[in-house]
């Protein structure tokens, strides 16, 4: 068990900043998620972390321990692969056993540990197998299995869940849960998908092109986005955002055929004119509100208990979504009357950064 820590790490890549300036702290037995779009660093980042990659400058500090310049072997980690890397030829209980036979751990205590390892993972009746006879879901277990008996300080996860089908993906999400919840370790776990982020993570850490955009637990990054990126890729339906500019104490909404709203509470008034852009959830949209927006509906998808409503004002470009509960007998071209209240609104300045 290990706390985590990198300062001012950077990867340089042919001329190109692949990782840019990146601090952070993990605290010991975090499940901490880095989320992103693809391309954005996630892989290369996690790479860094586990020494299958020479950092360009700054520091990697496991449990304390500066592992900067120390080889991928003597880290202590343990990473798992979105291909699950398994040695085709050999059994389960091979595979699992693999890294403590090279490291020449005497039999009985591979035998134990192996037994563990299948026991946390529900393995036992399948030890006997080799991959090929197993399902995407069982060979992904297999691969957690060989890294759990490394005992390491810290488990490394780049898309682990990715090649699985979507029942499967939401099963295994429950098993890591679990896991991490039984074993304790510090996790460190990359994925493009924000609704895996939401559901696994202690720490998100959201990342774009590099770059560290924010930390922070789900539901703050969910509630307090610090900018325009975090609040669009946190969420899900995506939060609605407007062009806006202020008039007064109003916002006028341009692309809902010039609508306005009240301002939300701010600590400084941005300048008349300026663009911003205007961040409402569809969460927070109801039939009755405070405020509200004319709009007309002209996508309707029913989920059952709730209902997706993509409308927009008459003649206007901005499409506006809403997940209202119930909402069956809503179709297209009806009027729709999308209400919120002030606070609801989020406000992004031209840069993106949020205004407060
Ligand atoms: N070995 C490499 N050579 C050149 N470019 C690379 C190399 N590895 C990664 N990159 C680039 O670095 C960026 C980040 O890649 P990666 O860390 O794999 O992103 P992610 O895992 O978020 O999808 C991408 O633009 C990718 O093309
Ligand atoms: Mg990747």
């Amino acid at each position: 068990m290990a706390d985590l820590r990198l300062e001012h790490l950077s990867k340089r890549i042919g001329g190109h900043s692949v990782t840019h300036d990146v601090s952070l702290s993990v605290p010991d037995g975090a499940f901490c998620v880095f989320v992103g779009p693809s391309g954005c660093g996630k892989s290369t980042l996690l790479r860094l972390i586990a020494g299958l990659e020479e950092a360009s400058a700054g520091r990697i500090l496991v449990g304390g321990r500066d592992v900067t310049q120390v080889p991928a072997w003597d880290r202590d980690l343990a990473m798992v692969f979105q291909s699950y890397a398994l040695y085709p030829h050999m059994t389960v209980r091979d595979n699992i056993a693999f890294a403590l036979r090279s490291a020449r751990r005497p039999e009985p205590e591979v035998a134990a540990k192996v037994a563990e390892a299948a026991r946390i993972l529900q393995l036992d009746s399948l030890l006997d197998r080799k991959p090929a006879q197993l399902s995407g879901g069982q060979r992904q277990r297999v691969a957690i299995g060989r890294a759990i008996v490394k005992q390491p300080k810290l488990f490394l996860f780049d898309e682990p869940l990715s090649n699985l089908d979507a029942e499967l993906r939401v099963h295994m999400r429950l098993e890591l849960a679990r896991l991490h919840r039984q074993l304790g370790t510090t996790i460190v776990y990359v994925t493009h998908d924000q609704v895996e982020a939401m559901t696994l993570a202690t720490q998100i850490v959201v990342l774009r092109d590099g770059r560290v955009e924010q930390v922070g637990s789900p539901l703050q990054l969910y509630d307090a986005p610090d900018n325009l990126f975090v609040a669009g890729f946190i969420g899900s339906p995506k939060m609605n955002l407007l062009a806006a500019t202020r008039q007064g104490d109003r916002l006028v909404l341009p692309g809902c055929g010039g609508q306005s709203v009240p301002l939300p509470p701010l600590a400084a008034l941005p300048a008349e004119g300026v663009p911003l852009h205007l961040g409402l959830r569809p969460q927070a949209i109801s039939a009755t509100g405070a405020q509200s927006l004319d709009l007309v509906i002209e996508v309707v998808e029913h989920l059952g208990s709730e209902t997706l409503v993509h409308a927009r004002a008459p003649g206007s470009a901005e499409l506006v979504t809403a997940l209202v509960t119930g909402g069956r007998t809503l179709s297209p071209g009806q009027p729709f009357t999308a209400g919120f209240g002030t606070a609801a609104l989020y406000l992004f300045d031209p840069t993106g950064q949020r205004l407060r």
